[in-house]
This record gives C-alpha cells, sequence and structure tokens, in this order.
C-alpha cells in the first residue's frame, strides 16, 4: 500500500505507556525508549505513548515523586527527540475516559483472572513467607485491579501492538481476555491487542551485576550531570583481574552497556581490547567517554526542559485533546452499549 492511501484505521496502531515512578535510567533507554522513540518516527504505524500517572499511585510513591517523574519522564521523551507530531503522547490521568472505561470493564472481569495476575500472587507469596495470618496485608484494590487499568489503557484507543517487557506480558494477554468478554456480551467494539516483546532488545546490567532497575537501586539515571555520570561508572562491578590479563566480555556489565550503545565495530574493537587485557579503570573511562559524548546533546535540551515544565504542560496538553478526539467519541459507544444512555433522543 502506499503511503497515500494508507488511512488511520488501515495502519497499525502501537500503544504503550510508562509508569512515572523514578528517573529513567539507561536500562529504561536501551530497553524500552530507543526502540520506541524509532517507531515513532515511521509512518507505517499510529503510536500512542503515556505517562501512567495513575499506575505510579499503586506503587504507593509519595505525591512529589509522582509529579516530579512525570516531569522527568516527559522531558526525557522530549529530549531524546520522540516525534509528537506523529505520536500521540499524553498523560493518563488527562484522560477522564480511562478511569470510566476502567469501571465499565470491571464488570466484565472475573476476579479470579486477576487472582491469578503475578504481581499480585508475588505480594500474597511475600506475606505468606513472612508468616502473616492475613495474605491480603497491605495489598489495595489498586494492585490488585491494575490490570483493568492497563486493559483501559490499551483497548480505549484500539491498539493491535503493545511493546513491552516480559513482565508485563500477562497483563497485556489479560485485557486481551477483557475485550473478547466485551465484545462478546455486548457489541464487538475493541480490537484484540498483542503483546509485542522484543527479544533483540538489551537488558542492560546495573551498577552490581544485577538487571539494572529501580527496585534494585542499582541504576545509571540517564541525564545525570557529567561529574556524577563518571562517578557512577566508576561503581560498576568488576572482577579482580589485573591490567594485562586477558578478560572475558560475557558477565561483564561494562561491556554489555558498551555494547548496548556502541556500533557494530565499536563492540569488535572494545572485544579485542578484552582479550588483549585493557585495565579496568581504563575500560570504564571509556565507557563514561563514550556515554558522556553520546548523550551530550539529548542532556542539554532534558536539563532545557525541566527548567521549563510550563513548555511540557503545554506538549502533554495537546497530545491530550488529541487522544480526546478519539476518546470522548469511542466513549459515547461504549457506554451506549452497556445501557448508559440518554433517557429520551
Ligand atoms: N504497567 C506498565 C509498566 O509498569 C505501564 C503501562 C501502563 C502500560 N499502562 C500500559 C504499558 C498500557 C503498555 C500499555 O511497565
Amino acid at each position: 500500500m502506499s503511503k497515500e492511501t494508507r488511512t488511520a484505521t488501515s495502519r497499525t496502531t502501537v500503544l504503550t505507556g510508562v509508569t512515572t515512578t523514578g528517573t529513567p535510567h539507561l536500562g529504561n533507554y536501551a530497553g524500552a525508549i530507543r526502540p520506541a522513540i524509532a517507531a515513532s518516527r515511521s509512518d507505517d504505524a499510529r503510536s500512542f505513548y503515556f505517562l501512567a500517572d495513575y499506575h505510579a499511585l499503586v506503587k504507593n510513591q509519595s505525591p512529589e515523586s509522582v509529579h516530579r517523574s512525570s516531569l522527568e519522564v516527559a522531558a526525557t521523551w522530549l529530549a531524546l527527540g520522540l516525534d509528537t507530531d506523529r505520536a500521540i503522547f499524553y498523560r493518563q490521568s488527562d484522560i477522564p475516559e480511562i478511569p470510566e472505561l476502567t469501571w465499565i470493564l470491571s464488570a466484565v472481569t472475573a476476579k479470579g483472572l486477576m487472582n491469578r495476575a503475578h504481581a499480585y500472587k508475588a505480594a500474597v507469596a511475600a506475606n505468606e513467607d513472612s508468616g502473616q495470618k492475613d495474605p491480603d496485608k497491605g495489598i489495595t484494590m489498586a494492585l490488585f485491579g491494575y490490570p483493568v487499568l492497563m486493559a483501559a489503557d490499551i483497548l480505549l484507543f484500539s491498539a493491535h501492538k503493545v511493546p513491552v517487557g516480559k513482565d508485563q506480558k500477562q497483563h497485556v494477554e489479560m485485557a486481551r481476555d477483557i475485550a473478547q468478554r466485551f465484545n462478546h456480551n455486548f457489541a464487538e467494539l475493541f480490537v484484540v491487542p498483542e503483546p509485542v516483546i522484543d527479544d533483540g532488545t538489551a537488558v542492560l546490567a546495573g551498577l552490581d551485576g544485577r538487571k539494572m532497575s529501580k527496585s534494585y537501586n542499582n541504576t545509571i539515571p540517564l541525564f545525570e550531570p557529567e561529574k556524577k555520570l563518571r562517578k557512577l561508572i566508576m561503581k560498576i562491578k568488576t572482577n579482580s583481574l589485573e591490567p594485562g590479563e586477558p578478560k572475558e566480555t560475557e558477565g561483564s556489565a561494562l561491556f554489555e552497556i558498551y555494547r548496548a550503545f556502541a556500533t557494530p565495530a565499536e563492540v569488535e574493537a572494545m572485544r579485542g581490547k578484552f582479550a588483549a587485557g585493557i585495565g579496568w579503570g581504563d575500560c570504564k573511562q571509556e565507557l563514561f567517554e563514550y556515554l558522556n559524548e553520546h548523550l551530550q546533546a539529548a542532556r542539554v535540551e532534558y536539563s532545557r526542559l525541566i527548567d521549563d515544565p510550563g513548555y511540557v504542560e503545554d506538549v502533554l496538553r495537546k497530545g491530550a485533546t488529541r487522544a480526546r478526539e478519539i476518546s470522548v467519541p469511542f466513549i459515547e459507544r461504549i457506554r451506549h452499549a452497556v445501557g448508559i444512555r440518554p433517557l429520551v433522543r
């Protein structure tokens, strides 16, 4: 099909959300942000990206950190070149149709389905392991119903494809279930979405060698000022081999991070240096210089955006206006289908 004849409805719709907890780090960038931004520049898909700030509430963050993280996540995506003319970029809480749909979907969601959610089961298991009498101790309805909110995010915009990390695959499958149940009970309104798990994207190791993750507190924030970035890289765990001794690239956090950013030729060159026994100090210095150079321009833009929240707010509101051009008429049809309608026409 040529570009001209491709209409909005025949294009694939891709949608993904980012929970606004914490500061985006190198692992988020290589694993999720970079591929999403690349995809947003393609003409083949219509893409929706949003800040999942209602999801952030589930994790019991402080109000200040939810608020701050929304600015940081938005500024990160913009600084890295998200094309907001093509992609629709918005904040979940600016779309009142999302919580509205969440309730309607709750009415077709089996409680038993939610009982099987990994995140909920892990919380119950943690209670049981710690000898708690009440297996639901500390578990909120928001944690329990989280997949329904996520289903509303996805179904409201008729997404075909939902790129997510492995840990979120089950949630997209639940959204499929919920969509099918609704379509069967009421009307064929929802697209049944598919999770897209890209096994090719990098999973980065963090400071301690485990997967880089907020929950392990081992991250390297993307836009750390130069000095701090250097300090953090110097902290990355290595083994005790001396300079001159050949080193394995396999299992080296330094190598993995370098590989996620460098070109194939540069990666091969680094492999050679490992074999030739590069010292860990020199290796860290090289990684620092490489990343610093790579992130410099985006970091300048990021600071500019962080200092101009009014601009970021404006971008998000414009995105919400575009998103609501879709969600407002669609929720009307959904309400109608379940019998929530005016008494007279
Ligand atoms: N729950 C997802 C996460 O923690 C974020 C998210 C919220 C999401 N709503 C979504 C992802 C809808 C994809 C589609 O990573």
